[in-house]
């Protein structure tokens, strides 16, 4: 018996529950992956117990010795990877991220250009119950109506009627190259800052599978969880003027004591990025959301944009009389896990929605390729078309489970 079990065994129990479940249930949400064992223990350590307030070498508590060494790797490796000149590694998530650059670079009122949350964006791009749609004057950009893709001509036009201080370019669900050469070329044009919010991308960046925004944006932010595959976390890069505002507005600005196990992590998440399998594994991401998003045309399915560069696409269900909730349902009785997902312009309400979702990060972690990738799509399809035959739906989870166990997490 192990101390949680003796201590909490309600708490064990469920963390051993997850445990199967994740085991169990094949992951398309775009923004998880499974973190390799040696992220879980660095998560799991007692740099848990130590307080850092501050940055290495200039620490507001003693004994910062170990976790100072822990976080200059950290921001040595994140530097390295992304080739950039500073990292904050401290942000607990993408969101403190977001509002750090913020903090740092605006006032409150201030006029921020965003992607609107409908349509791909995130909340922190300025949505109005957000703090960033709070305390900022926030306008939105859409996509092309028609090709549903990034149109650069209508954000420059916005930019120009609008005139923001800040330009965001990133999104959540968006499956097609951004192109931040543009999108710097706008805000130099309206003398705006760019952030480039590459939470969901980092990972293909960090390959060379993406264009980066390196060079082009003033900050660069990001979560460590999802392509990049590591701890919960996130991240600021800036350019050199930027580092004292930036690190400034993590600490003592919007943040109290950095969680320096999580920081050890992404120092471990780095490492295993820069390694050269990580590439590997970025292309087979790439190649199996590719394979899926065509599999799921030839099924009688629309795509939005027709496809996807990237490690996730959003199916448009409205040929197949479902909305995104309802599939969500379906698909998690039978062991898959995806997120309802708004289509650009969707007549549907978000908590309803029209689509759904799917990324390929954490099924590629597992080692699937693109067999199994084909496969998932056509066991989605069948519970999808047989959504009320509980033999079907039965047999759909069977097959499932089958593809899981072959492919288990932690080997
Ligand atoms: C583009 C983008 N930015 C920021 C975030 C926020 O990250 P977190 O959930 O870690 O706050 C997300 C998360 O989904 C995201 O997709």
């Amino acid at each position: 018996m192990n101390q949680l079990q003796k201590t909490d065994p309600e708490i064990y129990t469920i963390i051993e529950q997850e445990k199967k479940r994740q085991q169990k249930q094949i992951n398309l949400i775009a923004s998880e992956n499974y973190a390799s064992k040696a992220i879980l223990e660095a998560t799991g350590s007692v740099l848990t117990n130590k307080y850092a307030e501050g940055y290495p070498g200039k620490r507001y508590y003693a004994g910062c010795e170990h976790v100072d060494s822990a976080e200059q790797l950290a921001i040595e490796r994140c530097k390295k990877l992304f080739s950039v000149h500073h990292a904050n590694v401290q942000p607990h998530s993408g969101s403190q991220a977001n509002m750090g650059v913020m903090f740092a670079a605006l006032k409150p009122g201030d006029t921020i250009l965003g992607m609107s949350l409908a349509e791909g964006g995130h909340l922190t791009h300025g949505h109005p119950i957000n703090f960033s749609g709070v305390f900022y004057n926030n306008v939105q950009y859409k996509v092309h109506p028609e090709t549903n893709m990034l149109d650069y001509d209508e954000i420059e036009k916005i930019a120009l009627e609008c005139k923001p201080k800040l330009i965001i370019a990133g999104a959540s669900a968006y499956s097609r190259i951004i192109d931040f050469e543009k999108f710097a070329y706008i805000a130099k044009k309206v003398k705006a800052l760019l952030l480039a919010d590459i939470a969901h991308i980092a990972g293909l960046i960090a390959a060379n599978m993406h264009p980066t925004p390196v060079g082009h944006a003033d900050f660069i932010t990001s979560t460590t969880h999802k392509t990049l595959r590591g701890p919960r976390g996130g991240l600021i890069m800036c350019r050199k003027e930027w580092a004292e505002k930036i690190d400034k507005a993590i600490m003592p600005g919007i943040q109290g004591g950095p969680f320096m196990n999580v920081i050890a992590a992404k120092a471990v998440c780095f490492k295993e990025a820069l390694q050269p399998n990580f590439k590997e594994y970025q292309q087979q991401i790439i190649k199996n959301a590719k394979v899926m998003a065509q599999e799921f045309i030839a099924l009688g399915y629309d795509i939005v944009t027709g496809g996807t560069d990237n490690h996730l696409f959003i199916v448009d269900l409205r040929t197949k009389n479902i909305n995104g909730r309802l599939a969500e349902q379906i698909l998690e009785k039978v062991g898959i896990t995806v997120s309802r997902s708004c289509i650009p312009f969707d007549p549907q309400k978000p908590w309803i929605t029209s689509g759904i979702r799917i990324g390929t990060p954490a099924i590629t972690t597992r080692g699937m390729q693109e067999e199994q990738a084909k496969e998932i799509v056509r066991l989605i399809d069948e519970a999808l078309q047989s959504h009320d035959n509980e033999k079907t739906l039965h047999s759909v989870t069977l097959k499932i489970t089958k593809l899981a166990k072959k492919h288990p997490i932690y080997c």
